[in-house]
């Protein structure tokens, strides 16, 4: 396959002005990052809703900055072309600047090329400029922040009255003039979606946003049916992978319990004459 143009920050920004839709989707991992990517998406968030579909967590909340390092570099290691976008995990970048620009130029170190922070409120648009100004490209991200579940009072769609819209709009701005590059809209009325996407001159990058954003992210555990039990209404899930590897599983165990596996095909046999040789050995180390 042809050696696809490497997506920088850059690039998003001129597929926004070109009116080209942007594709993201999440990655943990080395294989799966090596496949998105010869996929052909524009860019990959290691997010830290690994905490949710990989690690087993309830919430994005526990996730470290530690395990966020170990799936980034894992991911860092399979991407060629798309750009590489890591999420800062709660408690990462709320306490101070230099906390924020601390972890964030781990990451950086780490091989991301941008990072993620949720919210819109006057100290993390303080942390957004601080980490620009230092040349760490920053994504926004509004409407349901996963790590302010607690405040929120569950999952819930954010800005379906009028007062709550407003503010989204105008944190949005905010999050623009603070040196966003790109701004994450997650469960927000679709119409707020594109009140804010026509607003902006930077790419708004939706999840359950509805079709007006100049681009769209999924979490890839969603979208390939790989994560068990509820998924939600806005994931389409484009394959059953969890049914396929079940499927794999149960069936490899019916053959070793039946003998069927592994069969010649799947062994190694020494030469006879090799063979041979080893019964003469342990003959005579007996005799
Ligand atoms: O952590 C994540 O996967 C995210 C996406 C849902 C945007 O933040």
């Amino acid at each position: 396959m042809a050696q696809r143009k490497k997506v920088r920050v850059q690039t998003l920004l001129e597929k926004k002005r070109a009116g080209e839709k942007i594709v993201a989707v999440t990655a943990y991992d080395y294989p799966t990052a090596l496949l998105v990517d010869e996929a052909g998406v524009d860019m990959v968030l290691v997010g830290d809703s690994v905490g949710n579909v990989v690690l087993g967590y309830e919430s994005t909340l526990p996730v470290t900055m530690d395990e966020m390092r170990h799936h980034l570099r894992a991911v860092r290691r399979g991407i060629q072309s798309a750009l590489l976008v890591a999420d800062m995990p709660f408690l990462s970048y709320q306490t101070s600047l230099a906390q924020a620009i601390e972890n964030a130029g781990l990451f950086i170190k780490d091989g991301a090329e941008a990072v993620k922070l949720e919210g819109g409120s006057s100290p993390i648009l303080q942390v957004v400029k601080g980490l620009v100004e230092l040349g760490i490209p920053v994504v926004g991200h509004l409407g349901f922040t996963p790590q302010w579940v607690h405040q929120f009072g569950g999952i819930r769609v954010r800005g379906r009255r009028s007062d709550e819209a407003k503010h989204l709009i105008e944190m949005a701005i905010a999050l623009q003039e603070a040196g966003c590059f790109a701004l994450v809209l997650e469960l927000v009325p679709e119409e707020v979606a594109a009140l804010i996407t026509e607003r902006l001159w930077i790419p708004t990058i939706g999840i359950g946003a509805g079709p007006h954003c100049d681009g769209q992210i999924l979490v890839l555990h969603d979208l390939i049916g790989m994560f068990p039990g509820w998924s939600p209404r806005h994931a389409k899930r484009y394959a059953e992978v969890g049914q396929l590897i079940r499927h794999a599983v149960t069936t490899y165990a019916q053959e070793v319990r039946e003998g069927k596996f592994p069969t010649e095909e799947q062994a190694t046999k020494m030469a006879p004459e090799e063979l041979e040789r080893l019964h003469q050995l342990l003959r005579s180390d007996q005799g």
